[in-house]
């Protein structure tokens, strides 16, 4: 899988890249991650990238010319380009599977300031929000939908994890414990030191349904 990033603050991936589980995925091969800067693709002094908007009102403006050729010098045929703004479809981990399963070259454009030139808006496939708040720019937005994709690709992750995440089948995932056995007098349920492996399966099972039923009802509609 590859996915292209353009922004104007490629450092703040720095730590994104180079740590943990998506730096092993890189060096392994599993995921191919380019950072593109957008404002090598200005046709103006200074680097310039962004104006005033017309019309009045306040903020910079990120125009067309810089973000579309960025656009261009990294799509493929079978590529799919989306821009990240609170106006998009809001990302979720059904999205994040859908967009693993459609294409193996994925376009995020990191906003920010004002946002984008409106016209922008033609030469890509779509938006995505990860949520109903305003960040200070796309690059937090890049990084979420980047990580939640990574996990999809086989070899990522144990795909015993990937299998028992939370919201697979609608549910959150069960409670889990490790060691000790006690910690300040609160205890591991005693199921899970059984060693019965039947009885473990179902009390996880109904632990999954009780805590979907507390803290997120409507997944269960
Ligand atoms: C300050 S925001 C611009 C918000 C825009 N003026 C609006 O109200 O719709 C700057 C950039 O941050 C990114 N951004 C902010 N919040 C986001 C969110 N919830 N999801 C995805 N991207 C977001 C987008 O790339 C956006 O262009």
């Amino acid at each position: 899988m590859r996915i292209d990033i353009l922004t104007l603050f490629p450092n703040m991936f720095d730590g994104f890249i180079h740590e943990s589980i998506i730096k092993r995925a890189i060096e392994r091969g599993l995921i191919e991650i380019n950072l593109i800067n957008i404002r090598d693709f200005t046709l103006l002094k200074n680097g310039q990238v962004d104006d005033t908007p017309y019309g009045g009102g306040s903020g910079m403006v990120l125009m067309c010319e810089p973000v579309v050729r960025a656009i261009e010098s990294v799509k493929t045929d079978d590529a799919k380009v989306y821009l990240m703004s609170p106006q998009g479809k809001v990302f979720n981990d059904f999205l994040a599977g859908t967009l693993y399963e459609s294409t193996k070259h994925l376009i995020l454009v990191c906003g920010h300031y004002e946002g984008f030139d409106e016209r922008i808006k033609k030469f890509v496939d779509g938006e995505i929000s990860i949520g109903d708040y305003i960040l200070t720019g796309g690059e937090i937005p890049a990084m979420a939908i980047t990580d939640c994709i990574a996990r999809f690709i086989p070899g990522v992750i144990d795909s015993e994890s990937f299998q028992n995440e939370s919201f697979k089948d609608n549910l959150l995932d069960y409670p889990v414990y490790t060691k000790p056995r006690e910690f300040r007098g609160l205890k591991v349920p005693d199921v899970l030191l059984s060693g019965d492996h039947k009885k473990i399966d179902e009390y996880r099972k109904s632990e999954q349904i009780r805590i979907t039923k507390e803290k997120r009802p409507d997944l269960l509609k």
